[in-house]
């Protein structure tokens, strides 16, 4: 069994009469020390998938089917107080906007020890040590100092170093960052995910990156799977996305991502609009309307995840009828 498992997840929103589905039967794993990049366009669930997995969806959120198991714990069963003894010491996450996190008027060391002495796992003493020796591991200059210092004192990607710092002082084994850089410049944005890079193979985490940046995902993680309407419809070794993926909408998100194609190149961007999620879904494949190369089988059935290679699994006709399916 995986390190993380999900199975057949199904996750809705119910809100003012309407439905979201948001999340529509996600399958992915994950071992221990390996890292996952999960990409797709606004709106695939790719962060309804990772927050369900920190169970911190709103209450309007409904869990309808499937299955998160983290070693031999499934954590869809657990009640809230069990998740929260998780949280932080066996899986941590780190967000896009660290302001929305974190409170401005308490010090940094602060906020980074208080659920270290909350669950009484360190004294106040050990816990400001760890905050400060954590601090200078993610290359926050002078960290002595700057461990009293408020958010406002920090620029942009200092602050989200500071936040993979917070997420590490319960030394969790899950590390899920939710595209962390996207609002930082790309210099920046390199240092980060480097940073986050060899934080994982040096404390053999397990790490999730949620980014709609390709080029990013290949570059950190070893596995990438590829969401499209709450549903993953390609999996494989992140050496292969860029070049080797099968899947047309795959092949459409490399085509509109500008570093992959020659520099004289305009990007293409794939035709049509996302799935619309409050409507009913379509019987057949989620991506039906906008393939380019859509046939009557596709309208009428939903094509699950087959094996076409090593570690390389497709929710395609397409590829199925050229590699005759050799199945998962
Ligand atoms: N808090 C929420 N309330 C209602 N619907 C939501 C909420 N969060 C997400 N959704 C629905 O789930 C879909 C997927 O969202 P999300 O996982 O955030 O996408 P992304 O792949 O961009 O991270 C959204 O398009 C929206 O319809
Ligand atoms: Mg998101």
């Amino acid at each position: 069994m995986a390190f993380l498992d999900i199975d057949e997840l199904v996750i809705r929103f119910h809100r003012d009469g309407g439905v979201s589905r948001a999340v529509n039967g996600v399958s992915l794993s994950l071992e221990k020390g390996q890292s996952l990049g999960i990409v797709g366009e606004s709106g695939s669930g790719k962060s309804v998938t990772v927050k369900a997995i920190m169970r911190l969806l709103p209450k309007h959120a409904k869990y309808e089917g499937g299955e998160i198991r983290l070693e031999d714990r499934s954590l869809l069963d657990l009640t809230e107080g069990a998740i929260r003894h998780l949280r932080g010491r066996k899986m941590a996450m780190i967000f896009q906007d660290p302001h929305a996190y974190l409170n401005a008027t308490k010090t940094i060391g602060a906020q980074m020890i208080e659920p270290l002495l909350f669950h009484r796992l360190a004294s106040k003493a050990e816990a400001r040590m760890r905050a400060v020796e954590l601090l200078r591991q993610v290359g926050i200059p002078s960290p002595e100092r700057r461990v009293a210092q408020y958010p406002f004192e920090f620029s942009g990607g200092m602050l989200q170093r500071v936040m993979i710092a917070m997420a590490l002082m319960g030394q969790p084994d899950l590390l899920i960052a939710d595209e962390p850089t996207t609002a930082l410049d790309v210099t920046v944005q390199a240092q980060i995910l480097d940073l986050l890079g060899d934080l994982k193979r040096e404390r053999d985490m397990s790490l999730i990156l949620v980014t709609h940046d390709l080029v990013v995902a290949a570059k950190t993680c070893d596995t990438i799977v590829v969401m499209y309407g709450g549903r993953v419809i390609e999996r494989l070794p992140s050496k292969s996305l860029l070049h080797s993926s099968q899947h047309p909408y795959t092949r459409g998100l490399i085509a509109c991502t500008p570093r992959v194609k020659g520099p004289q190149t305009l990007p293409t961007p794939i035709g049509g609009s996302p799935l619309n999620l409050r409507a009913p879904l379509p019987d057949g494949c989620l991506f039906a309307d906008r393939c380019p190369h859509c046939f009557a089988r596709c309208r009428v059935e939903q094509p699950q995840l087959q094996r076409v290679g090593e570690r390389h699994e497709v929710a395609c006709f397409l590829t199925e009828q050229q590699t005759g399916g050799v199945s998962a």
